[in-house]
């Protein structure tokens, strides 16, 4: 048996980018999860978690076996491999937890294959892992985690992802210590929207993506707003509005909910900036009373790193 073994850091992500639910995401820098791979003797999949998480072992229940099983049926050759998870993504916290665990897993596993893989194919077989999170497959945390910078998910059935240009932003993120699941920060959205309300959504969309495009830092900002997901999911996440007006208030291009939260990022400009953001963030918090841990960080332009 080859004894080869892969460690990677693979990065927290920002889905939806707050006006582009399901379609837009981008990766940090800070945290990451650490993981190796090798193959094994033993048939199928065994993890081994070095964290203090207690995540499930059973591959078919954990994030990143279920994106490896789907590797494996189109990689025969492969009697089994051997999956050790440091997580330094807090499950839960809405920075694309599970996410890193599913593409970190695949993209080693690929490594040990010689890529065999392409990337596209890495983000279908991660799917499978967001899958099991939340119930829907969605790649706005995989494509990013996988691709690096900015991504965009122009269509999941057939996969097609964009890579779209990241200037450099500085991100502040705040993780508040409750846990919002994504399967039920989903399944309180309205599945039907107003005419008026979707035109101010893919204007904003729009923008955005152009404004990536063209390094338009106030483009960026102004179409940093969601009408559709923000004003239902921000009431499960108190102090949200106090930390948008006052991160605003301190230069922040804008930002909202990561994901489905409870992390909330703010985009700034400068680093100063942001750490200033990250102060307002602080003193948001330590007046509501609620324990929480701050990021300033930067985007991550080259997705999940191969270490050795
Ligand atoms: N786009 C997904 C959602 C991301 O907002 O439900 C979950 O991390």
């Amino acid at each position: 048996m080859n004894n080869k073994k892969i460690v990677v850091h693979a990065p927290a992500t920002v889905a939806n980018m707050v006006c582009g639910f399901d379609i837009l995401g981008f990766a940090v820098n800070d945290p990451y999860d650490i993981m190796s791979i090798s193959f094994s003797d033993h048939a199928g999949i065994t993890i081994i978690n070095e964290d203090e998480y207690n995540l499930p072992t059973n591959p078919e229940k954990n994030v990143a076996g279920a994106a490896l099983l789907a590797l494996m049926e189109e990689a025969p050759e492969v009697k089994g491999f051997e999956l050790r998870i440091k997580k330094q993504i807090k499950p839960g916290s809405g920075v694309g937890s599970s996410a890193a665990s599913s593409a970190g897993a695949v993209v080693a596993a690929n490594a040990l294959l010689n890529n065999k893989f392409s990337k596209e194919d890495l983000v279908r077989f991660a799917m499978n892992g967001e899958k099991l999170a939340s119930g829907v497959k969605h790649a706005d945390n995989i494509a990013p985690c996988i691709y690096g910078g900015v991504t965009l998910i122009r269509s999941i059935f057939p996969l097609d992802i964009v890579q779209l240009n990241a200037p450099t932003l500085y991100v502040t993120i705040v993780h508040p210590q409750i846990e919002v699941r994504t399967a039920d920060a989903r399944s309180i959205l309205k599945q039907q929207i107003q005419l008026k309300d979707a035109i101010k959504q893919w204007g904003n969309i729009a923008g955005l993506v152009a404004g990536l495009q063209k390094e338009d830092y106030d483009l960026i900002g102004r179409s940093l707003e969601d009408v559709l997901i923000e004003p239902i999911r921000s009431i499960l996440i108190p102090g949200f509005d106090l930390v948008k007006q006052k991160s605003k208030e301190a230069a922040a291009l804008g930002g909202g909910i990561s994901g489905s939260g409870p992390s909330i990022f703010m985009l700034s400009k400068s680093e100063s900036t942001a750490k200033e953001v990250e102060q307002v963030m602080h003193e948001v918090f330590e007046n509501i009373g609620l324990a929480h841990h701050t990021y300033v960080t930067t985007i991550n332009q080259h997705g999940v790193k191969i270490i050795s």
